[in-house]
């Protein structure tokens, strides 16, 4: 009886420390470990990511709300939201942030008005479930598998990526479509990669679904956001900017994305759209400020509606008409899509270092020479 108590003790312990680390599917998903390990899914938390760390601590001191979405997979969550625990560096259910197997238990997704919320089916099973894709998966020790509609439709990335509205009830960052709609996050953030789904590839697979979870911090995602066209006739040019994601240009406030358009002639610039900052050109930059109660810019957690709300939705398209001077033969036109992750000015007030947050990153380039 003693013995068996005992054995019943070691099975329960056990299955109470099973919540596996990102760390422990390396040893059979090594390609996908090593993208996600460089994404901002596993460096979405205070721990490693300077800007999220510097808005916490700017807006709420004492308690990390944001750990919801942030810190998902952590023990004590909803002590950690609240502030009666504070955030632990030791512990990696903390470190790992957005981790494989949080996401993977994700089960459904319910509506809220205030933000969307994760279901999950983490029951602490030592043998646990997790949900995907695959065709026929081939059977694994580690856990069990099964298909889930919404790791097909995109619906698995809604419960943090949908909207957020702050405790004013104003909505301050918003992934879905104009029409309130899921697009297929997946098929742009998650694309076919050459390479082996899991190590001894069993499943004879050639390829995989890439977890860099690339966005506004990539190069070459920021190639792909927008589409430019310039045309030229009496006086007039018109630039044409059309939004190639599946989402709004702006989704998240601390963002800045706009055009910069040039003129040259004889190797001088005659002509530009903006001659000191890049918000000059109302048309051409695209920007989201907060105010609160009283009318003054504000942070996202004191905001009551817009001081500046300039976006394009999924898939929209403007045309910006500006009054040039005459040009002749040799004249040549100029447009860049540039990038901020973070607002310049934002990032001086939050004393922000990294060169890799800082600089500016270069999208789409047009140009017309007039013959
Ligand atoms: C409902 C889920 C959710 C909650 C709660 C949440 N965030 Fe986020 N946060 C996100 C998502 C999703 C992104 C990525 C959005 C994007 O890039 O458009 C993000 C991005 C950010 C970024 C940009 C990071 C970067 O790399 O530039 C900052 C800063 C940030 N959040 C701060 C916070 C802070 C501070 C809190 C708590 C006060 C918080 N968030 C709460 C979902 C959430
Ligand atoms: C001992 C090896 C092993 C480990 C460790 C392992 N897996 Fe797997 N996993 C597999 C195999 C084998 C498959 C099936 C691959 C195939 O069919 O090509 C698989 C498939 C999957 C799938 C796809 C399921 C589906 O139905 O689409 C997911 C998701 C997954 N694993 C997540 C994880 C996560 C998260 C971890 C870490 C917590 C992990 N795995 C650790 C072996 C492993
Ligand atoms: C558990 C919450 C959660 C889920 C589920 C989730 N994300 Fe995220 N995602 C985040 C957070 C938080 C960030 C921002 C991290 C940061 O910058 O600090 C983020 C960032 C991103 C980024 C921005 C990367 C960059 O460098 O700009 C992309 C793209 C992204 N997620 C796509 C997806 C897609 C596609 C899905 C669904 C397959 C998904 N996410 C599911 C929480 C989540
Ligand atoms: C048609 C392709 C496409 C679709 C569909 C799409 N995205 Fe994106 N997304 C992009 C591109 C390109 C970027 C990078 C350029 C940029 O951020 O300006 C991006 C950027 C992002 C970012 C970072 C934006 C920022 O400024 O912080 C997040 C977060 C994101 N996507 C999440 C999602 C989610 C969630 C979905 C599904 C609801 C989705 N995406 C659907 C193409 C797409
Ligand atoms: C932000 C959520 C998210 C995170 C984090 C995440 N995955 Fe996935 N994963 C998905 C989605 C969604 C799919 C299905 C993609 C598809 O079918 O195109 C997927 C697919 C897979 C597959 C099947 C491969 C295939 O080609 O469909 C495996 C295996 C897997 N993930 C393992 C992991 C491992 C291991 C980690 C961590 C190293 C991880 N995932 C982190 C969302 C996530």
């Amino acid at each position: 009886m003693k013995y068996l108590l005992f054995l019943l003790v070691i099975i329960s312990l056990n299955a109470q420390t099973k919540y596996p680390s990102s760390e422990s599917c390396n040893e059979c998903h090594e390609n996908i470990y090593r993208e996600h390990t460089s994404s901002m899914h596993h460096k979405s938390t205070l721990f490693k990511d300077e800007v999220h760390a510097k808005v916490k601590e700017a807006t709420s001191k004492n308690s990390y709300k944001c750990a919801l979405c942030h810190m998902p997979a952590a023990k004590d969550l909803r002590s950690i939201m609240s502030g009666e625990k504070q955030p632990d560096p030791n512990d990696y259910r903390q470190t790992d942030g957005v981790s494989c197997f949080y996401c993977h238990q994700i089960s459904k997704i319910y509506d809220s008005k205030a933000h969307k919320i994760n279901f999950s089916n983490y029951k602490g099973d030592n043998k646990p479930m997790v949900f995907g894709n695959l065709k026929k998966p081939y059977e694994s020790n580690e856990h069990e598998s099964m298909d889930n509609e919404i790791y097909k439709n995109s619906e698995v990335c809604m419960g943090c990526h949908s909207h957020k509205q702050n405790a004013k009830g104003f909505e301050v960052c918003n992934t879905k479509n104009q029409y309130d709609k899921t697009s297929d996050c997946i098929g742009c953030h998650m694309t076919r990669t050459a390479g082996t789904v899991e190590k001894e590839n069993k499943g004879m697979r050639k390829d995989y679904a890439s977890h860099n979870f690339l966005g506004v911090h990539s190069q070459k995602m920021i190639k792909k956001a927008v589409k430019l066209e310039l045309s030229y006739k009496n006086e007039v040019l018109e630039l044409t900017i059309n939004n190639k994601m599946g989402h709004s240009i702006i989704t998240h406030p601390m963002r800045l994305k706009f055009v910069k358009t040039t003129i040259t002639r004889d190797k001088q610039i005659i002509w530009s759209n903006f001659k000191e900052s890049p918000i000059e050109d109302t048309e051409a930059s695209f920007i989201i400020v907060f105010k609160d109660n009283e009318g003054n810019t504000s942070m996202p957690s004191d905001a009551v509606d817009y001081k500046l709300n300039r976006n394009l939705k999924a898939s929209q398209t403007k045309v910006v008409k500006y009054k040039v001077p005459k040009l002749q033969k040799g004249d040549e036109i100029k447009s860049a899509w540039i990038s901020y992750i973070v607002n310049p000015q934002i990032a001086k007030k939050l004393d922000i270092k990294s060169i890799d947050i800082i600089k500016p990153y270069m999208g789409d380039e047009e140009s017309l020479y007039i013959y």
